[in-house]
């Protein structure tokens, strides 16, 4: 008896996620989300920055669970329209264009979380970018939350102390772009952003007006 359960427990506590997740399930998979991302990053190079940023404002609210795709009902109020998404993430079309075609050939086996998480490395990769292995295997959240999205993503205007106590290091963005009303305060208030770089981006951000001007990230 004891036995028994500790071996059912065994196969309960290793369920992990593998990069050969769907090699029998649905083999074709990852050629059909590639074939997807290709073409809407060859169609706007910049849809690769948007599907990495999606990937990530999916993780960080509840983890990797595709929460984010979920629309608002009414009983819950998703992430969508919570301040860091509202207007700003972009690539739920391609996400689910890529859905679709999955779902063409192996309907029900393949989770959006797996296909954010593998849009996000082929996007990295069709502009130049690093590639990596991905595990397989997550399941899609049937719940997704406004109150999280707002709370665990990063702010705008995070100092550079509280990036720092958020990632434990600061990095930077290396792609994409930003709205003007994001940045504006750091260009034309803050005194500790590089002079040369402020004046540039002032340029193309005025005071007031043209909140939607984009500017690049680097
Ligand atoms: C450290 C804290 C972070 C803050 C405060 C932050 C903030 C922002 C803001 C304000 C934008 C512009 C959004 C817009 O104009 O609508 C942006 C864009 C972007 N962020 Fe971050 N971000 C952070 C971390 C990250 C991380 C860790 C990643 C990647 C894993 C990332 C990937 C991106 C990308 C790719 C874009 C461009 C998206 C596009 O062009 O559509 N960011 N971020
Ligand atoms: C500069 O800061 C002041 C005070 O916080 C604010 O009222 C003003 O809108 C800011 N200006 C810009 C361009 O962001």
């Amino acid at each position: 008896m004891l036995r028994t359960s500790t071996i059912l427990l065994g196969i309960a506590c290793d369920a992990q996620l593998s990069s050969t997740f769907y090699d029998q399930s649905c083999p074709t998979a990852l050629t059909t989300i590639r074939t997807v991302i290709r073409q809407a990053v060859s169609q706007e190079r910049r849809m690769a920055a948007s599907l990495i940023r999606l990937h990530f404002h999916d993780c960080f609210v509840q983890g990797c669970d595709a929460s984010i795709l979920l629309d608002d009902t009414p009983s819950m109020i998703g992430e969508q329209n919570a301040a860091p998404n509202r207007n700003s993430a972009r690539g739920y079309g391609v996400i689910h264009k890529a859905k679709t075609e999955v779902e063409k050939i192996c309907p029900g086996v393949v989770s959006c979380a797996d296909i954010l998480a593998v849009a996000a490395r082929d996007a990295s990769f069709c502009v130049g970018g690093p590639s990596w292995t991905v595990k397989l295997g997550r399941r899609d959240s049937t719940s997704a939350s406004k109150t999280l999205a707002q709370s665990e993503l990063p702010h705008f205007e995070e100092s550079l102390d509280g990036l720092v106590s958020i990632f434990s290091i600061a990095g930077s963005h290396t792609i994409g772009q930003a709205q003007c009303f994001l940045f504006r305060n750091r260009i034309h208030n803050q005194t500790i952003i590089d002079t040369g770089f402020a004046t540039t981006r002032r340029r193309n951000c005025p005071t007031s007006g043209g909140d939607q001007k984009l500017a690049h990230l680097i």
